[in-house]
């Protein structure tokens, strides 16, 4: 057996996200080596350095240093922040790498999709890091629903919960709280959701309509008297949900995405952090504009209708497929009460089929992490790039999805996609 090409990778932005991905590419040294990475931060390259296992790894201070040197490895990863993604992915795909990138493809239609045309004209690749796609658990319902064992799929309900915490985390005091210096919840958090959706469906979304808000992070809903911040003494503390002093005890792992020496720092060091960092304020008290709440409807070309819900207050995915023979229910709620990942009833005999998933690929994301990864180096050498599974056209149609929601929920009218992307497409 001939050995498989290795793919060597390079990365700008060492952050949470290269982390994972260096850390799964370093267990497949038969496909990929980790030639060199770029950050401001010192110790994210350094960490990146001793991930990479490679005593040849190259460290640059940013993407221009980077992208100064002739092109160092086959896939540029770019992880940095959303508000980056289109500059760094335009520039790295001009030097002449392939592309591992980020989601969100860039924060605004136009860029999305002057970002396609660029990677079209040039012959590059692109991946985007729809990592959902590349867990058991949704190649699983894929293959259930491509077999026809459900029949044509009529109708969906699916959810997604952030998770209390994490939503206050992320989207009230974190990078994507201001949905204008990031992006909209909808693509920040759901794009994974209408990728997988319009993935299962197998037919292009054609219409869509949304509603939601911010119902609970507001100061009309903070308890009387909390300050500023939680480190100003909240006589509420010892029963708030989102007391920032959580972060030295049971929510410390999420310490660890946001504050680097948070292995190392004392309690009083932590604290001290907290004072002044997004992270430290009252999640009643800050200047978020993310939605708490979102509920989507969509129209695809087959027929099918299906609706999504995105919604602080539950945790984890749940999907439900109505088909003309068989009706399909997985996620987290069935796997609490049915103790299978996914439940399939006939409608004919009204059996009922357990299907249990292996969740153990390992990694975030339900495996999807690791699977990526795994799954890049073939995904990069397919011999036709629109084979590819979550290439940039593809990604491109879901992204859109979630901008035209966000279109709708803003201004209460349903959106036509064509001539949504046909007017956005004008301002590039
Ligand atoms: N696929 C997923 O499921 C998933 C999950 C979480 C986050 N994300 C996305 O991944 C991206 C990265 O997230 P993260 O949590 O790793 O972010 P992060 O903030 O931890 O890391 C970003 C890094 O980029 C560096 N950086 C900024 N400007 C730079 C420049 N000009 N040159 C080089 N480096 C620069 C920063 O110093 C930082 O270390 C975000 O866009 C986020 O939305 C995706």
């Amino acid at each position: 057996m001939s050995t498989p090409k290795r793919l060597r990778l390079a990365a700008i932005g060492c952050g949470s996200r290269t982390f994972i991905y260096f850390e799964w590419a370093a267990k497949m040294p038969d496909h990929y080596e980790i030639v060199a990475a770029a950050d401001h931060n010192a110790a994210r390259r350094a960490k990146a350095r001793a991930l990479s296992q490679n005593p040849a790894f190259r460290e640059f201070n940013n993407d221009v240093a980077i992208l100064a040197e002739p092109r160092l490895a086959d896939i540029m990863i770019i992880a940095t922040q959303d508000a980056y993604h289109f500059a760094h992915a335009s520039a790295a795909l001009r030097k002449g790498y392939d592309l591992l990138l980020e989601k969100p493809i860039a924060t605004n239609l136009p860029e999305v999709l002057a970002l396609d045309r660029l990677a079209r004209e040039l012959g590059r690749r692109v991946l985007v890091c729809h990592v959902l796609r590349y867990t058991p658990f949704y190649r699983k319902v894929k293959e259930i629903v491509a077999s026809g064992a459900l029949g044509r799929v009529v109708s969906f309900e699916a959810t997604e919960g952030v998770e209390a915490w994490h939503q206050g985390h992320s989207f009230v005091r974190g990078h994507w709280s201001v949905t204008e210096k990031s992006t909209p919840m909808i693509i920040a958090k759901s794009c994974h959701d209408t990728d997988i959706l319009s993935w299962l469906v197998d037919s292009p979304c054609e219409s869509i309509s949304s509603f939601g808000g911010i119902l609970h992070f507001r100061a009309d809903q903070a308890p009387a008297g909390a300050p500023a911040r939680c480190t100003d003494g909240c006589p509420a503390a010892a029963t708030c949900l989102y007391d920032a002093h959580r972060y030295l005890g049971d929510q410390k792992r999420w310490l660890e995405v946001i504050f680097d020496r948070a292995k190392t720092a004392t309690d009083d060091e932590i604290v001290a952090w907290l004072r002044t960092s997004p992270w430290g304020r009252c999640v009643y008290h800050c200047d978020n504009t993310a939605v708490d709440h979102q509920t989507v409807n969509m129209n695809f070309a087959s027929g099918a209708t299906g609706t999504f819900t995105m919604t602080a207050f539950s945790q984890g995915r749940d999907v439900a497929i109505f088909g003309t023979k068989a009706r399909l229910l997985a996620g987290e709620r069935v796997q609490r009460l049915a103790g299978a990942e996914i439940v399939i009833e006939d409608h004919a005999t009204h059996a009922i089929q357990r299907v249990a998933v292996d969740l153990d690929a390992g990694g975030g994301h339900g495996g999807g992490d690791a699977g990526l990864i795994r799954m890049l180096h073939a995904e990069m050498l397919k011999p036709r790039a629109e084979d590819m599974e979550s290439s940039l056209p593809i990604s491109v149609e879901s992204h859109l999805m979630g901008f035209a929601a966000e279109e709708s929920r803003r201004s209460g009218r349903t959106i036509n996609l064509a001539d949504f992307k046909a007017r956005l497409g004008r301002l590039t």
